[in-house]
């Protein structure tokens, strides 16, 4: 698998390519497969549909590797929170974790309640080409943890930022329940069939250095570590965004840095291509205009050259209102100007 290589930093015969959020809203057939399913854990849950979303990118975009369909708020869903989507607001937890006693709530088996999810994965590792890899994925501990506190999204994650300072034994138990929890997750995910895995630190950015260090990449390393020894072979890839100030810190027994679309890929490549294949880092709004897809890809080929351990993908997710035909130009340029 092209993509597995890359990812070992083995000679590919062009980058491969996948986008984060490659299955969403921008993709017609994903919006009648999500109005199909019911709500959006509807279809989180239901893993013939899961597959067919999973699916959708691969034969319309031409990506070089399938995510999982699925999010990454299932596991404190599973864990016993009272989850809702709601649109134009996004992910709401009606009963946040505040103190000591709300812990209690928590269940620690979500990993077994977790069935649908590994159940998508068989169907769709049977249905996907052999050469193109299946990427599983979780979020990280802190980032699933500012959404268990603040009880949704955030702008200034003000109550979670609290508790690191104010209460960091309340933090650090709930990042180990969440820990352990995404352990037993993903080692089920490469059980069921998955390829590589990819831990989504979105919001580790929102910590200053110490407390990123402290708060959020040390869990992620105890995952890469729990991954690796049990599966060397597996390739892990952590993303943590908007640390780029952080670069010259970051170590850890894992195979690919998600570089985000704030850190120039240069700084990324000067850092960590020595020790790391690099996975970014094309700002997703250059994706609304073909002359800034361009302008943009060819530049991190040219830092990036043809050498081995470089994946193209965004800087972060694609957004609902791109059209399909740019990211199509954007799998297909990123191909030709690769071969070699
Ligand atoms: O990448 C993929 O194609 C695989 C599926 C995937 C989804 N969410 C589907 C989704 C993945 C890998 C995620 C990860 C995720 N979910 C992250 C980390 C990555 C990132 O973007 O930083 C985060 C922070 C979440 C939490 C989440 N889920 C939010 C904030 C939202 C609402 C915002 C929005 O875009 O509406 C979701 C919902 C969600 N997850 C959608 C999809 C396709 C849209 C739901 C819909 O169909 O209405």
């Amino acid at each position: 698998m092209i993509f597995i290589d890359a990812c070992l930093k083995k000679e590919t015969p062009y980058t491969p390519i996948w986008m984060m959020r490659q299955a969403g809203r921008y993709l017609p057939e994903y919006r009648a497969t999500r109005s199909k399913a019911g709500t959006f854990m509807d279809l989180c849950r239901n893993p013939e549909l899961a597959c067919e979303v999973t699916l959708q990118p691969i034969d319309l975009v031409g990506v070089d590797a399938a995510i999982l369909f699925s999010d990454i708020l299932v596991i404190p869903a599973e864990m016993g929170m009272d989850l809702e989507f709601i649109s134009g607001r996004g992910p709401v937890f009606h009963d946040p974790i505040r103190m000591e006693s709300d812990l209690k709530r928590l269940a620690d088996d979500s990993d077994e309640k977790l069935t649908y999810v590994y159940d998508a994965i068989k169907l769709i590792r049977r249905d996907l080409a052999d050469d193109k890899a299946l990427i599983g994925f979780a979020g990280s501990p802190w980032t699933l943890a500012t959404y268990m506190v603040e009880g949704g999204g955030s702008k200034t994650y003000e109550i979670s930022k609290k508790m690191v300072y104010s209460a960091p034994h309340l933090m650090h138990a709930i990042l180990r329940k969440n820990t352990d929890a995404i352990i037993r997750y993903l080692l089920k995910q490469i059980d069921a069939g998955v390829n590589a895995v990819q831990v989504f630190d979105s919001w580790g950015g929102a910590l200053e250095e110490s407390a990123f260090f402290e708060f959020s990449w040390s869990y992620m390393k105890e995952i890469a570590d729990a991954i690796k020894s049990k599966h060397p072979e597996v390739p892990v890839i952590l993303f943590s965004r908007g640390i780029s100030g952080y670069l010259d810190k970051i170590d850890g027994n894992f195979d690919v840095f998600g570089v985000d679309w704030s850190t120039p890929i240069e700084k990324a490549k000067a850092a960590l291509f020595d020790r790391y294949a690099l996975q970014g880092n094309l700002e997703p709004t250059r994706l609304y205009s073909q002359e800034a897809i361009k302008s943009g890809v060819e530049h991190i080929i040219d830092v990036m050259g043809r050498e081995p351990g470089h994946i193209f993908n965004l800087g972060h997710g694609m957004l609902p209102d791109l059209s399909p035909d740019n990211a199509r130009y954007l799998v297909q340029l990123v191909h030709e100007l690769t071969r070699r």
